[in-house]
């Protein structure tokens, strides 16, 4: 049953966060600048509107119950230099392509969230980076400091929290445009398959796909069918709700509802390093009205998990909490049967989403930090199996990916070696998936769909 909205819900002050000693949080040098800009960020206008987060609360309840899927992915952390038309309409290019074929090949609804709009900023496991003799803060993101190391770039500047909203307000109006501006047109699935993927394996399987879309509309136009929802796609925004001086002056009262809602994105997650049941993310996460996602590494125990809930949902809404898994390929199989029973014995409805990254990462000897395609689609089945042996729904696929033609990520069907890493590596956290890879995932899922 639906509940009405719940009585008035008052959003946590900054210095309750910051009282609860959030995790990952940048150390600023002057704390009257980051008032200054807090102040500012209190004063803009929302990037999201409260009733886009309800229609994604409720695409999100289908999930959960077992008839949509989540395809969730974009960069690990996006760059203000990123922030170009060519780059983020090639993201949503392979995250469009992703989802048809998805869509067609298993036939279930696919829900589009972009890793997009907002992913500014990074937990990361050291506070500071050493380089020879010189150590300096280490990079956490453009939200907070550079990527160059020297120590001026490095050093954390909340001004750069303002640049995240710019940053973000640009590539939403963008997005949007896409999305509703005629692009996202069912009929334009060849065109969101560029060049390079066309004349690769996967591309030329994608081209087959698409002819068949094509057929299929074309009888749907000849028996005079033509739904309005082949020219459009719903697609919303989604980052690591990371910095409280951030997220909290983004949050606000929805004058519709009187319901305070995070309005830098339509879906935020807390991270495997932030989840601390006191800790500040889970409070002010526990105070909004967005759908929510939390991941949930290798060492989550059900009990974690059920708690989580309880304070995250405590009312059991559908679609309000996303469990979002990262656990590595190499434990999936057994880590997960006892999580996701325990906590389905408990009455907790999530939607259960695999992460197939984070829980795969290594460093190569020629220093860089990738992730064996393999890997990544043997977590993805083990998943699948897990969910298969419960009688639980696997709900969907979060990934870091690209529209690029990177070389961050070893293997797939270009069969990338570790030395051809050096050939582009553009990533300022960690690898993604290029175009073909991600394409060939989507077409592995879908199978995998298909068979649950
Ligand atoms: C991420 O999604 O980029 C991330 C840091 O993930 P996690 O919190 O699961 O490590
Ligand atoms: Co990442």
């Amino acid at each position: 049953m639906r509940r009405a909205y719940p009585g008035p819900v008052s959003i946590p002050s900054l210095a309750d966060l910051h009282a609860r000693a959030p995790a990952q949080q940048p150390t600023w040098p002057d704390e009257a600048e980051r008032d200054r800009v807090v102040a500012k960020l209190r004063r803009q206008p929302p990037l999201v509107f409260a009733g886009e987060c309800d229609r994604l609360r409720d695409q999100l309840a289908e999930v959960a119950a077992g008839r949509s899927f989540l395809l969730q992915g974009g960069d690990c952390a996006e760059t203000f230099d990123g922030v170009s038309a060519d780059n983020v309409r090639n993201k949503l290019q392979v995250l469009l392509s992703m989802a048809v074929v998805l869509t067609y090949a298993a036939s279930v609804p696919v829900v589009k969230v972009g890793r997009i709009a907002g992913q500014y900023a990074k937990p990361r496991s050291s506070g500071s980076e050493t380089r020879g003799a010189v150590t300096l803060p280490a990079y956490r993101g453009d939200a907070v400091n550079g990527v160059a190391f020297d120590e001026h770039t490095r050093r954390p500047d909340p001004q750069r929290l303002l640049d995240v909203y710019n940053a973000s307000a640009a590539t939403l109006n963008l997005a949007r445009a896409f999305v509703t501006g005629g692009y996202a047109d069912l009929r334009q699935v060849h065109t969101w398959n560029t060049d390079f993927v066309r004349t690769s394996p996967v591309g030329a399987r994608y081209e087959a796909l698409g002819a068949e879309i094509d057929r299929a509309l074309a009888f749907m136009d000849a028996c005079g069918v033509n739904p309005d929802q082949l020219n459009t796609v719903d697609f919303f925004a989604s980052h690591e709700a990371l910095i409280c001086d951030y997220e909290q002056p983004m949050t606000r009262i929805d004058s519709r509802t009187d319901q305070p809602y995070d309005v830098s994105g339509h879906f935020l997650w807390i991270g495997e390093r932030t989840r601390q049941l006191d800790g500040a993310h889970v409070e002010l996460l526990s105070r909004v009205r967005n759908p929510i996602g939390v991941k949930l590494g290798p060492t989550t125990t059900p009990d974690d998990a059920i708690a989580l809930a309880e304070r995250l949902d405590p009312e059991g809404e559908p679609g309000r909490l996303t469990f979002i898994t990262r656990v590595g390929a190499q434990r999936v199989r057994d880590v997960l049967p006892p999580l996701i029973d325990k906590v389905t014995a408990a009455g907790v409805q999530v939607a259960w989403v695999c992460d197939p990254m984070h829980g795969n990462t290594f460093e190569t000897s020629n220093g860089y930090k990738t992730r064996e395609f393999d890997s990544i689609i043997d977590e993805v089945q083990g998943f699948f199996e897990v969910h298969r042996g419960l009688g639980t729904w696997p709900g969907g696929l979060h990934v870091e990916l690209t529209g690029d033609d990177v070389t961050e990520c070893i293997g797939g069907g270009g069969q990338l070696s570790a030395l051809d890493l050096v050939s582009r590596y553009d990533s300022v956290c960690d690898p993604r998936l290029n175009r073909a890879q991600s394409l060939e995932l989507a077409f592995l899922v879908a199978e995998m769909l298909r068979a649950a």
